[in-house]
């Protein structure tokens, strides 16, 4: 195995039925990297989640968690917990029932569970609620109480599936920036599935862009947003647009583009083209500055770069 890899998926592949929910995926999360599964509704983000964490078992393929292959090992062995997006918090449960669930489950001694969950609660701030029941509390602190439950365990792994979905754009963010704080202070490799776009280019350390149960990129966030491999991603990433263009002119290495309208781009860097190619350029406001990006629509049509607008 290579050093420092929390969790593997070699070549898995999920069938359900008729429906092939991942093809032939494989992805290396590194140990304490905030890693994010991108991509729109149905195409096997939480499917991924569900095979690492053992709900589910790969149909071809393997899942590895420090490098050990799980093959059927059950959820419950495995050293990863699960915050689900409907926070399944137990109602008729206390706070500190809630969170110390798990812990009685493996029969520790109440003075240790009653340190772990104060532990908890602290790194998610939320003291002083531990006698509430989850009806009692905002959609926010609902949310805390679930990342407690599932750190309390110290898992190796913790695996979150659109953990924020249910809170409103403002809590969204302020949680978004504590979870990020969070994860870099206990050190734990969060797994994130999220179809925000904003979400994931924000959180994570890397990001895989998922469609149709395929992983079309994996990178940096400044990898994905500056040089997205294929034009689905180009196109999910943020505020891109695709505009149709024309290989006018190629000296050396860049190669300038005719727009709609008589604008011109310069696109360093890219091989392969000949004058008079339709290509498709995507324009997008990027920290750096306006960058623009082509993509070559034809053999090469993954191939993309970079260019600047010839009068910037
Ligand atoms: N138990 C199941 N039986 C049949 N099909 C399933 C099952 N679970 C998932 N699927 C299908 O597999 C595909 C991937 O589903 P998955 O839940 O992984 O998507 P997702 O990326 O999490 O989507 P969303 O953003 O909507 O949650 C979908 O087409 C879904 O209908
Ligand atoms: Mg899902």
């Amino acid at each position: 195995m290579s050093e420092g890899v929390a969790v593997e998926l070699r070549r898995v592949t999920k069938i359900f039925g008729e429906v092939i929910a991942l093809r032939d995926v494989s992805l290396e999360i590194k140990e304490g990297e905030f890693f994010s599964l991108l991509g729109p509704s149905g195409c096997g983000k939480t499917t991924s989640l569900r095979l690492i964490a053992g709900f589910e078992l790969p149909t071809e393929g393997k899942v590895l968690i420090s490098g050990e292959a799980m093959g059927q090992i059950p959820a419950y062995q495995r050293p990863v917990n699960t915050v689900f997006q409907s926070y399944a918090l137990f109602p008729h449960m206390s706070v500190h029932q809630n969170v110390a669930f798990g812990l009685e489950m493996q029969h520790l001694s109440k003075g240790e569970i009653r340190r772990r969950v104060g532990e908890a609660l602290d790194m998610v701030r939320l003291p002083g609620l531990e006698l509430r029941r989850p009806k009692q509390l905002s959609g926010g602190q609902q949310q805390r109480v679930a990342l407690a439950r599932a750190l309390v365990n110290r898992p190796k792994v913790l695996l979150l599936d659109e953990p924020l979905g249910a809170l409103d754009l403002k809590l969204r963010k302020a949680m978004q920036l504590e979870l990020k704080m969070l994860q870099h202070q206990v050190g734990i490799t969060f797994i994130y599935v999220t179809h925000d776009q904003d979400e994931a280019l924000t959180m994570s350390d890397r990001i895989a862009v998922m469609d149709h149960g395929l992983v079309l990129q994996v990178g940096t966030p400044h990898e994905i947003y500056e040089r997205p491999a294929a034009r689905f991603v180009a196109d999910f990433i943020g505020e891109t647009n695709l505009i149709p263009g024309q290989i006018v002119a190629i000296d050396r290495n860049v190669v300038q583009v005719g727009l709609p309208g008589s604008t011109l781009l310069k696109a360093p860097g890219v091989s392969g083209g000949v004058v008079g190619t339709q290509v498709t350029t995507g324009a997008s406001a990027s920290t750096k500055g306006a960058i623009a990006q082509i993509i070559a629509a034809t053999a090469a049509a993954s191939r993309m770069t970079t260019a600047r607008p010839a009068s910037a």
